[in-house]
């Protein structure tokens, strides 16, 4: 009796000490910054299904939208203490762990949204993934949404027009130096934050994809759009890699799969998601889209491109001429 008792209780044990046995799902929590409607926010909603799909009790993805949870700034951090475990940063925002990951926000670098996807599927972009597992985090793939397009209550045509203008930029120092490339003035500011601060004037521009111009509604606040196509806005799903190497290695493996079908799906679709939401701000009637001409594009390339130079040694010039051959 008092051997079965110890069985039972080393039963017990076991049991406690394995969450998916004693039917304590596993939680992933994803955080992210963006509305529901927007690429990311559908890639969020789609992972969160399929891998409940294939989990059924195993596995629970809770998605917080629109910084609900963690906005930038705060969920990089939340993600190292394992406060959330999924989070898909625009590759902006990575600058402080890897100063190589700059190199998706040199301007003009891709041709277009194609050409990115080219070189992320290559081994010089898979390497990217691996790039900050020393400090505790992994990434897992990558997601697109689109090419930015620049936004301003004055007509933008020439690089000139941009000067003495403030522009909120997320925080990169590419992205800074860009704008103080062509004598702008970046502001660093949060996304939850920019519609208020193009409301009150603390910007007067900034840089988006349709889709986060019309989701977060920067069309109502924004006179012109300038159809620059000048930079990539594009994440990277990471998780905590403590976290992720935990797991069970199955879960581990079925997740991985359920991403790299998200990735499929969310990249087939994402330019149309921007051009149908082009459509709508078009529509709204409220800002006037302006296309430039060859000569002036690449006035703006011009302007912008000394920027490469600069952070030519910190991002390696192997990986820059790896991410232009993709233009072919
Ligand atoms: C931004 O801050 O402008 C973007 O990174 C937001 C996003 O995640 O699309």
């Amino acid at each position: 009796k008092a051997v079965l008792k110890l069985i039972s209780v080393a039963a017990l044990g076991a049991f406690a000490m394995s969450p998916a046995l004693a039917n304590n799902p596993i939680v992933i929590k994803f955080s992210h910054v963006v509305a529901a409607d927007t690429p990311k926010g559908q890639g969020a909603a789609m992972f969160k299904k399929l891998a409940e799909e294939k989990f059924p009790g195993r596995v629970t993805v809770e998605v917080y939208p629109n910084s609900s949870l963690y906005g930038d700034g705060k969920e990089m951090e939340a993600l190292l203490t394992n406060n959330v475990h999924m989070l898909a940063p625009s590759l902006a925002k990575f600058d402080k762990f890897t100063p190589k990951i700059q190199l998706f926000d040199l301007p003009f670098l891709f041709d277009d949204i194609k050409a990115v996807e080219r070189f992320q599927v290559s081994e010089k972009g898979k390497e990217l993934l691996n790039s900050m597992r020393d400090k505790g985090i992994t990434g897992l793939t990558y997601w697109n949404n689109d090419l930015k397009q620049l936004s301003a209550n004055k007509a933008l045509r020439v690089p000139t027009d941009a000067r003495g203008q403030k522009f909120r930029v997320q925080a990169s120092e590419v992205l800074d130096a860009q704008f103080k490339q062509i004598l702008a003035i970046p502001r660093k500011m949060a996304f939850a934050e920019m519609y208020q601060g193009l409301q009150t004037g603390v910007v007067n521009g900034a840089e988006n994809p349709y889709s986060n111009i019309y989701s977060q509604k920067i069309h109502e606040v924004q006179k012109y759009i300038t159809e620059s196509n000048h930079g990539l806005l594009s994440y990277m799903v990471i998780v905590n890699t403590k976290f992720w190497d935990e797991l069970p290695a199955d879960v581990r493996t079925g997740l991985q799969e359920v991403l790299d079908q998200v990735t499929v799906e969310i990249n087939k679709v994402s330019h149309d998601f921007n051009l149908a939401d082009k459509k709508k701000i078009v529509e709204a009637g409220t800002t006037e889209i302006i296309t430039l001409t060859d000569e002036e594009r690449a006035k703006w390339r011009e302007a912008m491109r000394p920027v490469w130079k600069k952070f030519e040694d910190q991002i390696g010039a192997d990986l820059i001429s790896a991410a232009e051959a993709a233009n072919k």
